[in-house]
């Protein structure tokens, strides 16, 4: 499975606070945007990822995350010329993705809740074809709605409709089968001049090849796409992280207990920003004692807020 974060877009909601720096970049609470739909990926176990961005901005990523070996896995960057629509992220992307499937997130949207893990990797395993991710929202018109039956069958898909037919958004977070490619390039685009994924996703629909997993109301899912989102993020992942002591999305929290770096190239991490909470936290993981049983378990990990097991 390889993993595509798209990352540029032209910003515009969030002007002008974006009018020189990539959305993805600002930082939601203490750590970039771009951070929690990486967490995503690895946590999905995907260890080969794309991030595509503006021409201006792929310096500024790579600068930032560099070809990922300090969280042992691969970061490799692409340019998206123009915001042409989120299905080219596939096409821009084609020879990378080969003949594997592919994991395709928005990298402003933020996803967290128990069980996440779990769902995600099981998601991938069991995936045929096309996979969405449904959330239930108070404002539907502003997404994607997945309307589905009693089995979980998606009847319609609806990009940004006046009057939603269900409340259930579609997140941005899409796993696909290679033959998704193909499929994008086949796609015009709609009134507002842009590729819509969700016409890829129709597609899909059409074959009878589209399933919809559920993000259940115990799940907290946000695009910071607006000024008032990205607010809220920021004030839930200061809230969520004071209350519980864990960080949300802290990357190389999550490559350690992935088994994908040490406990000294932690440290050594957290070291080089000792003088800030996020450095002194690494520290502080890799300074922690805990039983082999604790790191083997993947259920067991922080993220998912369960109890510590030491
Ligand atoms: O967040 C989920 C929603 O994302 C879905 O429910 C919708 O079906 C989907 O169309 C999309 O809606 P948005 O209105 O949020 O799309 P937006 O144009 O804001 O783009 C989403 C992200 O993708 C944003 O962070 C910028 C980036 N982007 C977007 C486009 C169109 C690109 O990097 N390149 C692009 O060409």
């Amino acid at each position: 499975m390889k993993g595509i974060i798209l990352a540029g877009g032209s910003g515009s909601r969030l002007s002008p606070t974006t009018d020189s720096i990539n959305k993805h970049l600002l930082a939601v609470f203490d750590k970039p945007m771009i951070y929690y739909p990486l967490s995503v990926l690895m946590l999905g176990g995907i260890k080969e990822i794309m991030i595509v961005s503006t021409p201006e901005d792929k310096p500024r990523f790579e600068d930032l995350l560099g070809d990922g070996s300090e969280l042992g896995i691969s970061f490799t960057y692409r340019e998206q010329a123009d915001p042409n629509g989120i299905p080219e992220a596939l096409t821009i992307s084609e020879d990378f993705i080969g003949k594997d499937d592919v994991t395709l997130i928005l990298a402003d949207n933020i996803f967290y809740g128990q069980g996440f893990t779990t769902l995600l990797r099981n998601a991938i395993q069991n995936h045929k074809h096309a996979t969405v991710f449904g959330y239930r929202v108070k404002d539907a018109n502003r997404f994607g709605v997945v309307e589905f039956d009693h089995n979980q069958k998606v009847i319609s898909l609806e990009e940004k409709p006046e009057d939603p037919r269900s409340d259930f958004a579609v997140t941005g977070l899409y796993i696909y089968d290679h033959k998704a490619v193909q499929e994008a390039k086949k796609l015009q685009p709609s009134e507002r001049g842009e590729l819509e994924i969700t016409d890829l996703n129709k597609a899909y629909l059409n074959r009878g090849q589209l399933n919809v997993e559920l993000l259940g109301r115990g799940f907290a899912w946000m695009d910071a796409g607006t000024h008032e989102a990205l607010f809220e993020a920021a004030e839930f992942v200061k809230i969520t992280q004071q209350r519980q002591g864990f960080k949300l999305a802290c990357l190389e929290e999550i490559a350690y207990y992935l088994g994908y770096i040490s406990k000294e190239a932690l440290y050594k991490k957290g070291k080089s920003m000792e003088k800030n909470d996020y450095g002194q936290y690494l520290m502080e993981i890799a300074e922690r004692k805990h039983t082999q049983q604790y790191w083997d378990s993947i259920d067991r990990h922080p993220m998912l807020g369960l109890v510590e097991n030491e």
